[in-house]
């Protein structure tokens, strides 16, 4: 069976940074499952037909990384069929070889809650509110305000809400460079493969 690792946690929490590196480490093909729920969102119309019918291309969009579609993406995410139209995707993706990264909000809970390795990586709102202001050149009072929102949102909905599986291990980034978070996710990673 293909080596599976879920990592969620909030926006801006470092787990994209944190998934890509662990894939790069141990050559294992990495899924960003946010895009899935951008591209829906910013396609328009009828959500759950829009996320039915995506295509590669609409996870090439440039716009895909911009605020308005964080916020489109975690509205349409709380709507059952959309889920459940993103699923076969997600799991077709766990199952290639010789492994799998995936990062969201619902990994280790609902998608892949067989995992070899489930992280929920978490930092302090402020913290998160800075580093994604940084990215998008906005700024962090408002970032904080919309990343609060958003959050809220994913973690009180009723379909696969955000919350860590019961055996994940947490990394908190508040404090850490991304070096140690990394080295960190690694280590947990090395642990389950021996
Ligand atoms: O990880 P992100 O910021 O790109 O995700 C955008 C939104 O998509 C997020 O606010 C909630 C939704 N999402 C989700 O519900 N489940 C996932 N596995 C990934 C993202």
């Amino acid at each position: 069976m293909p080596f599976v690792v879920a990592i969620d946690g909030p926006a801006a929490s470092g787990k994209g940074t944190i998934a890509r590196a662990i894939a790069a480490h141990f050559g294992f093909h990495h899924l960003d499952t946010g895009l899935l729920y951008r591209a829906t969102g910013v396609k328009g119309g009828d959500p759950v037909t829009a996320a039915r019918g995506l295509m590669p291309d609409d996870l090439s969009r440039p716009d895909l990384r911009s605020a308005e579609a964080g916020q489109a993406a975690s509205r349409i995410a709380a709507i059952a069929d959309v889920r459940a139209a993103l699923v076969d995707f997600q799991h077709r993706f766990a199952a290639r070889n010789p492994g799998a990264v995936l990062d969201g909000r619902d990994i280790g809970t609902v998608i892949c809650p067989q995992a070899q390795v489930k992280l929920y990586v978490v930092a302090s709102d402020e913290v998160r509110a800075v580093r994604r202001a940084r990215e998008l050149n906005c700024d962090p009072a408002d970032m904080l305000v919309q990343l609060q929102e958003r959050d809220r949102r994913d973690s009180e909905r009723a379909a696969a809400p955000m919350r860590p599986a019961d055996d994940a291990v947490v990394i908190d980034t508040s404090d850490m460079s991304i070096d140690d978070a990394v080295a960190t996710a690694i280590a947990a990673v090395d642990k389950a493969r021996r």
